[in-house]
């Protein structure tokens, strides 16, 4: 446990070191015990989470477990259709209620000593609420003082969020220009999960991947340089063309660009596309090759660059998410999305180049973690803490925006730039300040 007074020091400490707009950022960042503490008061407390996709809770009484912050939550679509948000906590002792990953159900039976609440989180009361409840509780039980914890729930394109801040700004408001860009992945057809997310636990503090998604496309070529080298692609530039993107509320995102004829995503798809796609959007899609970003604080996604799979081009969309276990820990969350209008030969290739590139058995993953775990250690050493390593955050300084793109946001041309990284830890900063001193 810190002090007041140490974690106002703390507080201080950020404010006077973090210097996004000048780009530096001292490494201790990463990985402090109570600069992670904070983080989950100011940043996983406050803002908006991403928790699932509509697809995973299809039907009336189905539910799935997540995480918002270290708490756990069940996001369950009710009888009335409605997709709610609880905190996964009985009324009665705080047991967990959902101790499963996800399931259907009428009711939510809580297994220490039997509270039973509806799909709308509401304490069952008389009879079905709780078991002897005549005899243990003669003068009867507020059924409203019972209901369960709801957080605020909003989705877009069929991406599940929720908050615990009620008075807050709008999901939409919260995405803001980065909409334009989430509807060219979730947006540009009727989405759905492909079985259930893998899960891993990685030693790196959540930061290091959040921020790699969001303005790195410059590790492609030396990370992932074994592309080249065994010969699967010419080159190793295939995270250098294209546009990197910074859309405000220290969101991110780089959009990789193929200059041939064909649109590299399938033929029978292209009508669904339009119909869902402003042709701006339309356009920039039939031009993609690869599209990598995250929405703040920790929801990356990914439209792998396109490869070679027996004959045809594919791509295996993935979703993520980097759930903190802890100051140096994370959880990964790995899904895999597919238009569920598609042709059999499109799902089929697309989650074969998925399971080959990304998630547990990837290739990409294995070059990534190593570096964010390696990455965590020196984090973690004296020099770190004691803030002598600053790390450089500077690409891309001096760069303009282009005022020709047809996407909103700060666009600059090429995928060489640090502009929405600088955007995210001012975003993180803020929210850090943002709390009182005490
Ligand atoms: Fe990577």
């Amino acid at each position: 446990m810190v002090t007041a007074t140490e974690r106002n020091e703390l507080i201080d400490r950020l404010e006077r070191t973090v210097e996004p707009e000048q780009g530096w950022i001292p490494m201790f960042v990463y990985s402090d015990p109570d600069v992670y503490r904070l983080e989950l008061e100011r940043v996983f407390g406050k803002t908006w989470l991403f928790l699932a996709h509509e697809s995973e809770v299809p039907n009336p009484g189905s539910f799935v477990v997540r995480d918002m912050g270290e708490q756990s939550v069940i996001v369950g679509r009710g009888d009335d259709e409605t997709v709610r948000v609880f905190l996964n906590s009985c009324r009665h002792r705080g047991m967990k209620l959902a101790c499963e990953d996800f399931g259907e159900v009428e009711n939510w039976r809580c297994p220490y000593h039997g509270f039973t609440y509806g799909s709308k989180g509401e304490f069952m009361g008389t009879m079905r609420g709780a078991p002897f409840e005549r005899k243990a509780y003669p003068q009867g039980l507020d059924k409203d003082a019972l209901r369960l914890i709801e957080a605020r729930c909003e989705t877009y394109d069929g991406l599940i969020f929720a908050t615990w801040d009620r008075d807050g700004e709008s999901l939409e408001e919260f995405l803001g220009d980065a909409r334009w860009y989430l509807d060219l992945l979730f947006g540009r057809a009727e989405m759905e999960v492909v079985g259930v997310p893998q899960k891993w636990v990685v030693p790196s503090g959540w930061k290091l991947p959040s921020d790699n998604f969001t303005s790195d496309a410059y590790h492609t070529a030396t990370a992932h340089s074994f592309l080249g080298r065994l010969g699967l692609t010419k080159g190793v530039d295939f995270g250098r063309d294209g546009y990197h993107v910074s859309p405000g509320h220290g969101h991110g995102l780089g959009i990789g660009i193929h200059f041939d004829e064909e649109s590299y995503f399938p033929p029978e798809l292209q009508d669904e596309y339009r119909s869902n796609l402003s042709e701006d959007q339309y356009k920039v899609l039939s031009r993609l090759k690869n599209l990598h970003g995250n929405i703040f604080p920790h929801m990356s996604f990914l439209q792998p660059n396109f490869i070679e799979l027996g004959g045809r081009k594919v791509s295996g969309m993935m979703l993520r998410v980097w759930q903190p276990i802890g100051h140096d820990r994370l959880q990964v969350w790995s899904w895999h999305l597919i238009e569920k209008n598609g042709p059999q030969w499109w799902k089929d290739a697309a989650k074969a180049a998925y399971v080959q590139t990304f998630g547990s058995s990837g290739m990409f993953d294995q070059d990534d973690t190593e570096n964010w775990e390696l990455q965590t250690k020196n984090a973690n050493s004296a020099l770190a803490r004691e803030g002598e390593i600053v790390l450089h955050y500077g690409m891309g300084l001096e760069g303009e925006p282009l005022t020709e793109f047809p996407g909103p946001g700060a666009v600059y041309d090429g995928k060489f730039s640090e502009a929405a990284g600088r955007v995210y830890w001012r975003t993180w900063l803020d929210l850090i300040l943002a709390g009182e001193r005490s």
